[in-house]
């Protein structure tokens, strides 16, 4: 498959509502300010990394990361984990791709658990790989079938991928699913790829998992600075994994696409994670205030939505009940300047044609609200009327 043969649906859709007023998509955490960023540092006793940043090398940085950062990185780890099994990628969807880039081959093949992240499929396929999709479905709370994946297991079935917590659901893995899932996973050689991004958003830290970068030397853990730090400008993703024959695939590859990353980023990353635990108490603040307003305009609006609160990230996919597709109500929102995610933005099943989703870890989510409550106040009587 060529490269451009399919785009980035969400990427297509974001260009063309670059200057929409409501963004009631949007998944990763209210992104912060240099300048606030800069605080945190300081309350945090950081200063060398104040000084670093005004007084670093423009050189080129050190290719697949440099090692202050990797420790840095390791730290949201446990001992499992060391600078040496983490590998820097430009953001995790840059991430994503090179793995299966450096992984797998012509002919192999991958289970993937829907609705998912575009980009997780897509690389497999520009690997030369085939899938099979197993989708999640709500009446399952939204956790994976370990014998659906057991039963869609071949003999060059290469790689899982799954991303946990999940987007759109907002769901968790239970830890039985993932050993179980990690069993499986050794016992047939298959490696696990875990799109994490939205780890530490947890609404109770406690159902936090491990990473499946420490369960085991089969797993690849992806991470990134967006989604739980709002600091996807630093353009920081990364892999962690304990195999480092992995590990030298993943810098080999990454070589051939960028010779190094930009070291301003990457000591805004570093100071991102020192102060990690006040930015995520600020992002988890807004993301309750916000799961407050949506649980009560849910409740209130049960006859045209159903609603599954989330257990962690940014995101919620909710079932529209009334006579229009989620595809269709999604473009006549767009109309009123509201932009959630259809359906189609996805690697979705056709069950799911009614859920789409939203986002709720942003400021700017309550006014998007009011105005949704607007459009959906004046077709109420007659989507529920005609259902
Ligand atoms: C599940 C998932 N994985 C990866 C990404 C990409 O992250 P990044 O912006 O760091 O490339 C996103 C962004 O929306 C995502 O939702």
């Amino acid at each position: 498959m060529h490269l451009l043969e399919n785009p980035i649906r969400s990427d297509q859709l974001l260009e063309k509502t670059f200057d929409i007023e409501h963004r009631f998509y949007a998944s990763s955490a209210q992104p912060m300010t240099l300048k606030e960023l800069m605080e945190f540092t300081k309350e945090n006793g950081d200063q060398h990394l104040i000084d670093l940043y005004h007084d670093h090398s423009m050189g080129y940085a050190e290719n697949a990361g440099s090692p202050d950062l990797r420790q840095e990185i390791a730290t949201l780890y446990d001992a499992s984990i060391s600078a040496e099994n983490i590998v820097i990628f430009p953001g995790a969807q840059t991430g994503m791709t090179i793995t299966t880039q450096a992984l797998l081959h012509t002919g192999d093949h991958a289970i993937i658990i829907t609705p998912s992240y575009q980009s997780l499929e897509e690389g497999v396929r520009y690997a030369g790989g085939s899938v099979t999709r197993i989708s999640l479905t709500p009446e399952d709370k939204w956790q994976v079938n370990v014998d659906a994946v057991k039963a869609a297991i071949q003999n060059n079935t290469k790689y899982l991928v799954f991303n946990d917590p999940h987007n759109p659901s907002g769901s968790l893995m239970s830890a039985d699913t993932k050993k179980q899932l990690v069993a499986l996973a050794e016992q047939h050689g298959i490696l696990i790829f875990s799109d994490e991004v939205y780890r530490l958003l947890e609404i109770n830290p406690a159902e936090r998992s491990a990473s499946i970068a420490e369960m085991t030397a089969n797993g690849l853990a992806l991470g990134t600075m967006a989604k739980p730090w709002g600091a996807g400008g630093a353009c920081i993703g990364w892999i962690a994994c304990q195999d480092l024959t992995i590990i030298e695939k993943l810098q080999k590859a990454q070589h051939l696409f960028a010779v190094c990353f930009s070291r301003p980023g990457e000591i805004q990353a570093m100071m991102v994670i020192r102060a990690s635990d006040k930015i995520i108490e600020r992002n988890m603040k807004i993301i309750r205030e916000n799961l407050i307003l949506l649980d009560e305009f849910f409740d209130e609006y049960e006859d045209l939505f159903e609603w599954v609160p989330p257990q962690a990230g940014g995101t919620g996919f909710v079932n529209f009940k009334g006579p229009l597709t989620a595809d269709e109500f999604g473009a006549k929102l767009l109309e009123q300047g509201i932009l959630v995610f259809p359906p189609y933005i996805f690697d979705c099943d056709e069950a799911l044609k009614q859920y789409f989703r939203i986002g709720f870890s942003r400021r700017t989510m309550p006014a998007a609200l009011i105005a949704f409550k607007k459009f959906v106040d004046e077709h109420r009587a007659q989507w529920r009327y005609r259902k």
